[in-house]
């Protein structure tokens, strides 16, 4: 993305967050940070350390040090993060706050959308498909195991038992045999103690759809289908981001009317977790049915992604790409929309 953007149009300043939580100024190293040979590069600890004032009317971007130094004022802030405090309405909240336009999803289709037991609930209260599942809590893993068992046991066997709040195929396992149940929650659970077990649709061809919002309303790419090969069971975290385990079709080999289906089935969905910006619809297709398998609000972003191919098929290539979605963030602004 620093690679990406227009310098005659824009001045970029990147912030990274360390694993620790603490806003750095980075260096404007696209290559420094670029994902090589599978290593995945860290922010700088070290960097002068960084906040935006919760001042709205100021919008100043302060540098921490003995004496605070405003280092500019910021027009327009792209979170390019995965997960909890990244893509779940967190740091959304604090932009709103600060009064400063972001890329994407507001507070509330970020938190709706991270949670696939939240997603899932909005797409069936609009009449939108998706698969059986069963939600376990915390509280009643603690206290109401066995019913909790028994609820997910009338799922059937495989299932795939995720963090509900998790990204990146972190925690899953698809499960074959009720033996194996309670170790795939208790890994789950190791990222987020609220649990999800759904039904594994088998055979189903894994095909997504990327929504692209804009002053005339959401526009749908055409669409990718994900096809995994020999040696890993489902589309994991090494085939998404390390080996190339993995074909990534774009645009999906699909009959066209099936394809125009499913991009106005992902238009109808961003619509209704009340989406902004961009995401990318993932859905599961047998036949001519589908059900919808989840939202992500900020899509893999890496030349390689799934989103931008399939924005390039569809004639946006990713600096105009990119440049949309700045434009897009600074055309609706912050507050209530
Ligand atoms: N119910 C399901 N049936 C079949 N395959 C599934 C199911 N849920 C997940 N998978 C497989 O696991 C992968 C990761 O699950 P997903 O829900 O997309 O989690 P994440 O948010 O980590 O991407 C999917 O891309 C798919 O390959
Ligand atoms: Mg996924």
């Amino acid at each position: 993305m620093l690679r990406a953007l227009d310098r005659s149009k824009y001045e970029v300043v990147p912030i990274g967050i360390t694993k620790s939580g603490k806003w750095v100024l980075e260096a404007d190293n696209a290559d420094r940070l670029a994902i090589q040979n599978g290593v995945f590069p860290e922010v700088d600890s070290a960097n002068p350390a960084v906040l935006f004032t919760a001042d709205p009317s100021a919008k100043d971007l302060v540098v921490q040090s003995n004496v605070p130094e405003v280092l500019q004022q910021v027009d327009v802030a792209f979170p390019v993060l995965h997960g909890p405090w990244g893509e779940d309405g967190t740091i959304q909240g604090l932009l709103e706050l600060a009064g400063i336009p972001y890329v994407g999803s507001g507070v509330f289709a970020s938190a709706a959308a991270m949670d696939k037991a939240h997603l899932k609930a909005m797409m069936q209260s609009a009449g939108l498909p998706v698969g059986p599942f069963e939600v376990v809590t915390n509280a009643q893993w603690t206290s109401q195991r066995e019913a909790s068992l028994t609820r997910i046991a009338t799922l059937g066997f495989p299932v795939f038992v995720k963090p509900s709040r998790a990204g990146s195929s972190v925690g899953i396992t698809k499960v074959k045999s009720q033996a194996d149940l309670v170790a795939a929650i208790e890994f789950a659970r190791q990222h987020d103690p609220k649990v999800i077990v759904e039904a594994s649709i088998e055979n189903a061809r894994e095909i997504e759809c990327g929504v692209l919002d804009s002053a005339t309303g959401p526009k749908a790419s055409v669409c990718a289908e994900i096809i995994v090969r020999e040696g890993h069971e489902f589309y994991d975290f090494e085939a998404k981001y390390v080996d190339d385990s993995v074909e990534l079709s774009v645009p999906a080999k699909l009959d066209p009317a099936l394809h125009e289906k499913l991009r106005a089935l992902a238009i109808e969905a961003f619509l209704a977790m009340a989406g902004e910006g961009l995401a990318r619809v993932d859905m599961f297709v047998t036949g001519t049915d589908v059900v919808i398998n989840e939202i992500n609000t900020m899509p893999g972003f890496t030349p390689i992604s799934m989103y931008p191919r399939m924005w390039a098929e569809t004639g946006l290539d990713y600096p105009a790409l990119v440049d949309a979605l700045v434009q897009d963030a600074l055309r609706r602004g912050v507050g209530l929309r």
